[in-house]
């Protein structure tokens, strides 16, 4: 699709009325009390984030889509959705601590940021129809990264808070719209490669091809390639926003890579930027301290948080993997703390301070 055709095509969505009305809140289904991660549960969400690495490989050795791989991604992001409307928590474990691998790819930045965004909109009470239509924009949205050169968002990647002239901390651009030069010219092209590769398939409605152009848009028009506001940004594009930007903050590839809870701050102080109700839902969803991720508590002993209490968003519920003295438990013992209030949770740590590989911490 070239560009003047995607303008021609926005301006008829446009007409048409692209926003679908707010439809009425579905209630997701309540997460069990729980203090052990489902196993069961952790080695599908394995299998299916391998699964979604090889279709995006695939997808990009193609020039465009063809049918029988448009149908392996619909019935691929079919049996995602259901595996995570039932257990939340875990893919959010998966999408996490894949975001900790040293080897990630582009292919992986798409599975944690696909991941992060149906548990958005679970967070949002989306419909399974909303959150397949949901699931499959964030899936599709950055394939057009995937053939474009190694290290061109390099240039890009900023730390969120930079010391200003005076020694003040001042805000920098989480849009990137500012990139100049023929690599920030290319980069901004993205999302129209994303949907050149889409040509072929006359299944993808209106609104998915809107959602993948707008991924990268903000409300406050800091965005691009348009530079588009508020409500003139498709919803799914909103809550990709959100999710590109934590993954984004979060990525070992990134250098000076933030840890989850210092994201999600990052996040709530760029407020202008996203919509305040799709960052409450994420922030119930994926919380300051997210499943899967690793602390030190006020003890010096080192956890996993096992499940979020959502009320409660400070103690979650951990697991204890090693003593005070840094010994590694061979009983695990789990805590809810909530429960235990003489026990707080001191800082968020990396798996490398404690010398544990990532894959480790998905089988416990
Ligand atoms: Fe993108």
């Amino acid at each position: 699709m070239r560009e003047s055709d995607l303008i021609r095509h926005k301006k008829s969505s446009k007409d048409k009325q692209i926003f679908e009305p707010p439809e009425q809140k579905v209630e997701p289904p309540q997460k069990e009390e729980k203090l052990e991660i489902p196993a069961i549960g952790m080695e599908q969400f394995v299998e299916f984030y391998s699964k979604g690495i090889e279709i995006l490989h695939k997808i990009s050795e193609m020039e465009s889509l063809d049918a029988t791989t448009w149908q392996e991604i619909l019935d691929f992001i079919s049996e995602v959705v259901d595996i995570t409307v039932e257990i939340p928590g875990v893919s959010v474990d998966v999408a996490i601590n894949h975001s900790g691998h040293p080897s990630l790819t582009r292919a992986h930045n798409i599975m944690d940021v696909f991941l992060l965004a149906i548990n958005i909109g679970i967070g949002l009470g989306y419909s399974k129809d909303k959150l397949i239509g949901l699931g499959t924009t964030a899936f599709l949205h950055d394939i057009g990264m995937l053939n474009l050169p190694e290290g061109l968002e390099d240039r890009d990647e900023k730390s969120p808070t930079r010391t200003g002239k005076f020694g003040r901390k001042r805000q920098t651009d989480l849009s990137s719209e500012k990139s100049t030069g023929e690599q920030g010219l290319v980069l901004r092209q993205h999302p129209i490669y994303s949907l050149q590769k889409l040509e072929g398939i006359d299944e993808v409605t209106d609104d998915i091809k809107m959602a993948i152009y707008q991924g990268h848009e903000r409300i406050d028009g800091s965005g691009y390639p348009e530079g588009v506001k508020g409500k003139e940004i498709h919803e799914y594009a909103q809550i990709i926003g959100i999710a590109d930007t934590y993954q984004t903050l979060t990525s070992s590839s990134r250098a000076g890579k933030t840890l989850p809870h210092e994201a999600m701050k990052t996040i709530i102080n760029y407020r202008k930027q996203f919509n305040p109700k799709i960052i409450k839902a994420f922030i119930n969803q994926v919380s300051i301290y997210p499943i899967g991720s690793l602390i030190q508590l006020n003890n010096s002993e080192i956890a996993k948080i096992i499940d979020t209490n959502k009320n409660s968003p400070l103690r979650p519920k951990i697991v204890v993997l090693f003593d005070r003295n840094g010994k590694r438990l061979k009983d695990k013992k789990t805590i809810d703390l909530r429960k235990e209030l003489i026990v707080h949770i001191k800082k968020s740590i990396t798996p490398d301070e404690v010398g544990i590989d990532v894959s480790d911490i998905l089988k416990i």
